[in-house]
This record gives structure tokens, sequence and C-alpha cells, in this order.
């Protein structure tokens, strides 16, 4: 018995030992891909626009200077709405303009499953204390009628993007390119100082894909923040609220 023990106990040294190499190379990896990123940049499409507003503000396409967010007075008066173009499990997605320029329209779904209005605070005040390079611009938002408008992206999220007909999207530089933007958001997101925010309803790979955007620049940027639950850093589990199963299933939910 002891024998066996001892035995049991060394495999797992051994596990722990390739677990440290696979970290190690992937931070060399990491750093690697991090050191090679300046000269990408030079080489990427000039930016429509560079939010430096305030959180309380918006600049998007063509806009000259910063804009307060649109309350539920302005978003009535003074954006016009189209059609439908996206439905997902807590939200539907409508084309709206205002002053002359596209922007996102999202209602909240009502529905007996989904806490409609604790989905709906969370998202938007996620959104707006999150508001940098790194997420979807806030335009306005309505809490008696619960929509918020967002910056149009008309590269759509990150799977329309990569299973579009661009021709850019098969290019392996482009994918790596892709790939150090996501981490860039990630990092975004693990590095906030009261702790990490963990993207939830990324249990497949379709699902996480469709939380992010692609911009006119190509950068990843999150879309998704309704389920962003905050893990500090002493052993507090990540919790969810929607998810139900999936290939990346975080063990302790299943
Ligand atoms: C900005 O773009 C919108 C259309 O996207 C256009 O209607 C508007 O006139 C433009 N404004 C300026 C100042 O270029
Ligand atoms: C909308 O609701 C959020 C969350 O409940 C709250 O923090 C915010 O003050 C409200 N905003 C307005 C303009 O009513
Ligand atoms: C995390 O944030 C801190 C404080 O904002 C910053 O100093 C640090 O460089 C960030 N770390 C990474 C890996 O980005």
């Amino acid at each position: 018995i002891k024998k066996k023990k001892h035995k049991s106990r060394s495999k797992k040294e051994d596990a722990n030992l390739y677990f440290i190499i696979l970290l190690a190379a992937v931070f060399v990896l990491v750093v690697l891909i991090f050191r090679s990123t300046p000269s990408e940049v030079a080489n990427l499409p000039k930016p429509d626009f560079r939010p430096s507003c305030a959180k309380n503000e918006f600049r998007i396409i063509n806009m000259t200077s910063c804009h307060e967010i649109l309350y539920c007075d302005a978003i009535f008066h003074n954006v016009e709405k189209g059609s439908y173009f996206n439905k997902g499990k807590t939200k539907k997605m409508q084309y709206g303009v205002w002053e002359g320029r596209r922007v996102a329209v999202a209602h909240s779904i009502t529905s007996k499953v989904i806490n409609t209005k604790a989905d709906f605070n969370e998202h938007v005040t996620n959104l707006f204390r999150l508001q940098s390079p790194f997420v979807t611009q806030l335009i306005g938002f309505c809490n008696v009628s619960r929509i918020f408008f967002t910056e149009y992206h008309k590269r759509g999220s990150l799977d329309t993007y990569l299973n579009s007909n661009e021709h850019i999207t098969s290019d392996a530089t482009e994918r790596l390119r892709l790939a150090v933007s996501y981490l860039k958001t990630l990092n975004f997101l693990h590095n906030q100082t009261e702790g990490s925010l963990v993207v939830c309803d990324s249990n497949d790979l379709k699902g996480a894909l469709q939380n992010y955007l692609v911009t006119s620049d190509r950068r990843v940027i999150l879309n998704d923040m309704d389920d962003l639950p905050l893990v500090n850093r002493y052993g507090k589990l990540i919790q969810c609220k929607h998810q139900v199963n999936g290939d990346f299933m975080f063990k302790q939910s299943r």
C-alpha cells in the first residue's frame, strides 16, 4: 500500500511539473506575441474615431466631439428605429439612426425564465463602467422601456466575421492579430481593480465568439455584458446565470 501511495504521489508531481512547463510555454508565447504588436499596429487601417470621451459620453463614426449619453426623452424623439437584425437569449437587436448615423438598439426580451430587469440593469451598469477601447460604446439607455443603444459595427460578431467571405479572414497573420486583440480585451477584463471579470455564455465556441464584435479597424471588443461575474483571487468560484451545457463548461457548474 505504501509503495502504491508513493507511486501515485510521484505521478501527481509529474503532472504538476508538466502543468508548470505548459504554463511557462504559454507565458513565453504570450510575451512573444505582445512584443511583436507595435509593428502590426502600424500596419492597421486607421480607426474611424478615437474614443477619448468621459464615461457618460460617446463619440461614433464622423463625430468631431463627444456627446453626452442619451436618455429616454432624446431616445424617443431623436432616434429612428428600423428593422430587427438579431435575436439572442436575453435581447433582440434593431437598427436605429441617430442624427444620420446608424446605431444598434437592444431591447430586453420579456421571459419567465430570465430576470429581464436584473439582466438589463446589469448590462447597462457594466457597459457604463467599462467604457474603454475594449468594449462597445454606450450611446443611450432608457430604464423604463428597457432599451439601450450602442455603437453599430457592420462587421458584426467575431463569429460572423470569421465565417464571412472577407478574404482577409483566411489569412494566418490576420487570425493571429485577431487573437492578440482578443487577448488584450480579456486582459482588460481580467485586470480590473476589484478583481477579474469573467465573460459567461462562453460554454461553446459559437456562443463565446458571439459575445464579441469586430470594429471597423478590426479590433475585437466585448459586446455582451449581462453576465460578467467578478472573481476575486481568493478562491471564489465563477457563477454564471444562464449557463446550461456546452464544450467549455466550468467543472463546478456541471
Ligand atoms: C456623418 O455621417 C452621416 C451618415 O453616416 C451623415 O448623415 C452626416 O452628414 C455625416 N456628418 C458629417 C459632419 O460628415
Ligand atoms: C437606471 O437604472 C440604473 C440601475 O438600476 C440606475 O443606476 C440609474 O440611476 C437609472 N438611470 C436613470 C437615468 O434613471
Ligand atoms: C493591470 O492594471 C494595472 C493597474 O491599472 C497596470 O499597472 C498593469 O500594467 C496591468 N497589467 C497588465 C498585465 O496589463
